[in-house]
């Protein structure tokens, strides 16, 4: 013990990468749970800037090990590449890194499925990253996919493509009218693809809970955020794991008792990419102003992020389903210059007022939020060094958000630098 997991509270995008970045430091284990190369953590390496995708942001630190959990969908290309990346830029991955055996793999028929569902979906698009996410989540619970430790035994491995290409087949010539990749050229490419992830295959429920045993720090790292869960987001625009703290039960198998405490990444604002309902989005021009403010761009796809004020109906409904007391707040100084801000607490929806979160995309893209209006401040406040000293109306938002989400707020991000983060208290117990 301790186990910390880091989890998102709105669409994700909460700039959780720069929370388990500064917690690295003082981990001995970080491990992803969940999501596969959709997600995207920038971080800046020897001056550059560059992204991570699958491997677990704990990597740059160099005294910390990185596991990349069974609920996670591994991209063998995806990861070969990240792996030479950051290599080649001096950061010893292979021998902190290990891959769970029975993590899913994706492959490349995978994102051919999901960009041809989204053409097929039409106006209903749910606006995934193309990546092939949805369709090695499907093919993981309709029990026809592929383990990465399948990528140990060659024949086994040629077997199960083989056996989910039989599968795809018609469906690729009738529904979506192209042909799949040839049978025996994926199975090559993807065989030397693998062979630098192979000596990574682990076991990675005996990796983490021994880690626990011998009472090492681990950090459970989650991408995306809570409105994009596949169970209690705004379905179907969702992506297709469990981003919320039970996820990361399922996706390193560790008992929910081994759990220390969670800590829930919540931006100053909100953001979303791809489709799907967002009560507070802002569109025009302050939303315009906000995304160049807050350089609201995905990391993944370079889409533009869609804007809006805080909506605390929104997190609160994160903060239930992952029992959150501890959040840390990002991207505050972004909302300098934005006088007066507006803050919902409370949506009308079907003539009522509510501070629930409704259930799914149907009755959520019908909420209107009730607006607040609050002070803004017009102070930078990179410079700033205790939350005490922060601008009167800034300390006014952070003691409004903590009021309405009945949580402690324990950290604030105040820049994009590690130095940017004001702490109230040591993280670990
Ligand atoms: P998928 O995960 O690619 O299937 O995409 C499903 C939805 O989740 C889309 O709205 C994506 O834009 C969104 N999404 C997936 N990964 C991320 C992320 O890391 N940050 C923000 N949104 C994401």
């Amino acid at each position: 013990m301790p186990l910390i997991g880091v989890v998102g509270c709105q669409w994700g995008d909460e700039g959780k990468g720069k929370i388990i970045d500064v917690l690295a430091n003082d981990m001995d284990l970080v491990a992803r749970y969940q999501g596969g190369h959709n997600a995207g953590h920038t971080v800046v390496v020897k001056g550059e800037q560059s992204i991570l995708h699958l491997i677990p942001s704990g990597i740059l630190h160099e005294n910390c090990r990185c596991l990349i959990g069974n609920g996670v969908v591994v991209s063998p290309a995806a990861l070969r590449e990240e792996i030479q990346f950051f290599e080649a830029r001096g950061i010893k991955v292979r021998e902190r890194l290990a891959i769970s055996e029975n993590a899913h793999l994706l492959l490349p028929y995978h994102a051919m499925l999901d960009q041809a569902q989204e053409r097929l979906r039409g106006a209903g698009k749910i606006g995934t990253t193309g990546r092939g996410i949805g369709a090695a989540y499907g093919d993981k619970v309709m029990r026809q996919g592929i383990h990465v430790g399948d990528l140990r035994v060659k024949d086994l491995f040629a077997a199960k493509v083989r056996n989910a290409l039989a599968y795809y087949k018609p469906i690729f010539a009738q529904i979506l009218d192209t042909a799949p990749p040839d049978e025996d050229d994926l199975i090559e490419e993807v065989w030397r693809e693998a062979d630098i992830l192979r000596p990574l295959i682990t076991d990675g429920v005996a990796l983490i809970n021994d880690a626990l045993d011998r009472n090492e720090r681990v950090l459970a790292e989650g991408a995306q955020g809570l409105h994009l869960d596949i169970d209690f987001g705004t379905y179907p625009y969702v992506t297709s794991s469990n981003p919320s703290a039970g996820g990361i039960c399922t996706g390193l198998g560790v008992g929910p008792t081994r759990i220390t405490k969670i800590i829930g990444v919540v931006k100053a604002y909100s953001t979303r990419v791809g489709e799907g309902p967002f009560p507070t989005e802002l569109i025009g021009t302050t939303g315009e102003r906000l995304r160049e403010a807050g350089n609201e761009y995905g990391a993944t796809t370079g889409r533009p992020r869609r804007c809006g004020w805080f909506d605390a109906v929104a997190v609160r409904r994160a903060i239930q389903v992952s029992a959150i007391k501890e959040i840390v707040i990002t991207k505050l100084d972004v909302l300098t210059g934005f006088d007066p801000l507006f803050y919902c607490d409370r949506y009308r929806l079907n003539g009522e007022t509510t501070e629930t979160f409704s259930f799914g995309a149907d009755l959520v893209s019908r909420a209107k939020p009730q607006l607040e209006e609050l002070p803004g401040w017009a102070e930078p406040l990179a410079e700033f060094k205790s939350r005490g000293e922060l601008p009167a109306n800034t300390r006014a938002y952070l003691d409004r958000i903590e009021k309405s989400l009945k949580a402690s707020i324990i950290g604030v991000s105040t820049g994009a630098g590690r130095e940017h983060m004001l702490l109230a208290r040591p993280v670990l117990p």
